[in-house]
Order: structure tokens, then sequence, then C-alpha cells
């Protein structure tokens, strides 16, 4: 059987995240389990992981473990609301928390409408209960709100002619699959992978409101760690990595007065430290063995206050 996902950046971001081997760390990303399995490895008999994750595949995979490891539980939540249901399981504070975004290996190759290599109904939704899909996305959003998802998620410079297109072609016919939205996409924007897989990224982005979780996702996280703790995150696109950049930098500064004033009156206190000045990436072998670590980038802070 096909491996559920290669874990990127293992030891690079769980060297870096675990600092106490009895500490209760959260993986906000469970996935295939690989990050969580090795921060268990790391931990002592106290020790506790708390995994979330949204997608029913990640939920099967956590159970098994936990039954055989009785430190982990698992939260089949959107991390968004990691603080809520953090506290609700009873944690006041964690020693360390990792987010490893996006999509797992198993989610692109096997679940419904992700990838514009297969021709399937159009979904992408990570967690099933959302109301909406990529479905209604294409067919139901207006022309100028389709082309401000492609422009702004995807960075598509052709995003207005696109979005028109779209338009015209599901008032002939419903677009139903992957195959005819790529149809539409190669015709106006050129049939590269990159152009279609930076569509494809856009809708999946707008279904799962994925950049609205990652804000709230981080604030929850910087609020829950404790002191000496850390906040580990890898990011696949420059959107994910900029918020990820901005939300450790803002967090970092001990004054956010505009430039002119003269004296500071924000009274703002730092609370983490960024660890990363630069964000790790992946080496030469990782991305040789694993093409989807070679987007990979690894921002970590610590708590200090
Ligand atoms: C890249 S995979 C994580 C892989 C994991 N680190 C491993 O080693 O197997 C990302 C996972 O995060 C989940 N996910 C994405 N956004 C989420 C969110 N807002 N809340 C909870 N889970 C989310 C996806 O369903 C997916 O399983």
């Amino acid at each position: 059987m096909a491996v559920y996902h290669e874990p990127v950046l293992l030891k690079e971001s769980i060297d870096l995240l675990v600092t106490d081997s009895n500490g209760t760390y959260i993986d906000a990303t469970f996935g295939g389990g690989g990050h969580t399995r090795e921060i268990l490895s790391r931990l002592g008999k106290d020790g506790r992981v708390l995994a979330f994750d949204v997608d029913d595949n990640s939920r099967r995979i956590a159970d098994e473990l936990s039954s055989e490891d009785g430190r982990l539980s698992f939260v089949p939540q959107n991390f968004s609301h990691l603080k809520e249901f953090g506290k609700e399981s009873g944690l006041d504070s964690s020693a360390g928390i990792l987010f490893d975004l996006g999509v797992s290996s198993y989610q692109l190759d096997n679940e419904e409408g992700f990838s514009y290599r297969r021709d399937e109904r159009l979904d992408m939704r990570l967690d099933k209960k959302l109301d909406i899909s990529a479905y209604e996305v294409v067919n139901s959003y207006q022309a100028d709100e389709l082309a401000d998802m492609f422009f702004k998620f995807g960075e598509e410079p052709r995003s207005r002619v696109l979005a028109r297109a779209i338009v015209k072609a599901r008032g002939k016919n419903r677009i139903e699959t992957t195959a005819q939205l790529a149809e539409i996409v190669a015709h106006v924007c050129g049939r590269s992978d990159k152009t279609l897989s930076r569509i494809f990224q856009a809708l999946r982005i707008e279904v799962n409101g994925e950049l609205d979780s990652l804000s709230a996702g981080l604030d929850g996280a910087v609020d829950l760690v404790s002191r000496g703790g850390r906040i580990a995150v890898i990011s696949y696109h420059s959107l994910e990595d900029r918020i990820v950049k901005e939300k450790f930098k803002f967090e970092a500064a001990t004054c956010v007065c505009p430039p002119e004033a003269i004296i500071c009156t924000c009274g703002k206190k730092a609370r983490v430290r960024i660890l990363t000045r630069k964000p790790i990436a992946p080496g030469e072998t990782e991305i040789r063995a694993n093409r989807r670590a070679r987007s990979a980038k690894l921002r970590v802070a610590e708590k200090t206050i």
C-alpha cells in the first residue's frame, strides 16, 4: 500500500519543538500521524500529544494509534478552535504546538476533486461537514468573486478573463468535474502544471477557509503555549508563509506605534522570540526523496512570557 503521507522536515521541526519530555504537545494537523509519532518517541510516560484534524481518514489512523499509545488523544476539529477545544480536553497550556499546513499526499491522491490530474467531481472539502464544496463555488459565485479568489489566492494575472469564461461555460452546462474546470483554465491561462496547480490551490484555499483558519489557529497557539514552549509551522506557499512570518513578527515586537510617534504609547509587550530568522527549508536529499517537500518552509517561535 502507498504511504499515507511522508512527513516533511520531520527531524528539523521536532528537534526544535520538543523541549520537555513530560510536556503536553499539540499536533494541529495530524494527517497520517508522522509528526505525532516522532513527538511521542521523544516523550516520557507523562508526556501527551493532543492531535487535531478535520479529515475522517486521519481520525481512523489516530484512533488506531491512540489504542496502542494512551498518551495520544485525537480532536476531530478545525485548528482554528485550538484554544477552545484544547481547554475542553483539559489543557490549560501546551509545551509546544506544531502546524504542518495544507493537504496530505493521501488527500491529494485519493480524496475527491483536489487534483486536476484525475477526473472527479469537484469537491475539495477537507472537512466533509462543510456545506460548500468546490462545486458550489465554481457554479454559484459571481464573476467578480471568482476573479478575486483566483487573483488573491492563486496570484493569477488573467483572473477576470478566467472568471468570465467559467460563468459563460456554466451558463450552458454546470461544471461538475475537475477535468471540465481544468479544460477551461487551460483554454484561458495555458495548460502548464504550474498554472493549473495555482488555480486548483486557490479554489481549495477558498473552500476550506485555509488562510482565516491559519490566522485564528496561530492566535490560539500563541495564547495556549506556556513560557519557553514553541510554535513550529511548516508552510507550503507564500500566502501561508506570509501570515506566519507577520504573526511571529507582530508577537515579537515591543512597540507597534506608527513610525512618526515620538514616544511609545501602545504599551505592547513582546510575547515570543523568533528562533528562525530565515525559514528552514528541506535539503536536497529530502527534496529528491519527496517532491512534495520542495516548497516547504519551517518557522519557529518561542513564547517568552
Ligand atoms: C500536510 S498534512 C499533515 C501531515 C502530518 N504532519 C503527517 O506527518 O502525516 C495536513 C493535514 O492537516 C489537516 N488540516 C488542514 N487544515 C486543517 C484545519 N484548519 N484544522 C484541522 N486540520 C487541518 C488536513 O486534513 C491534513 O490531514
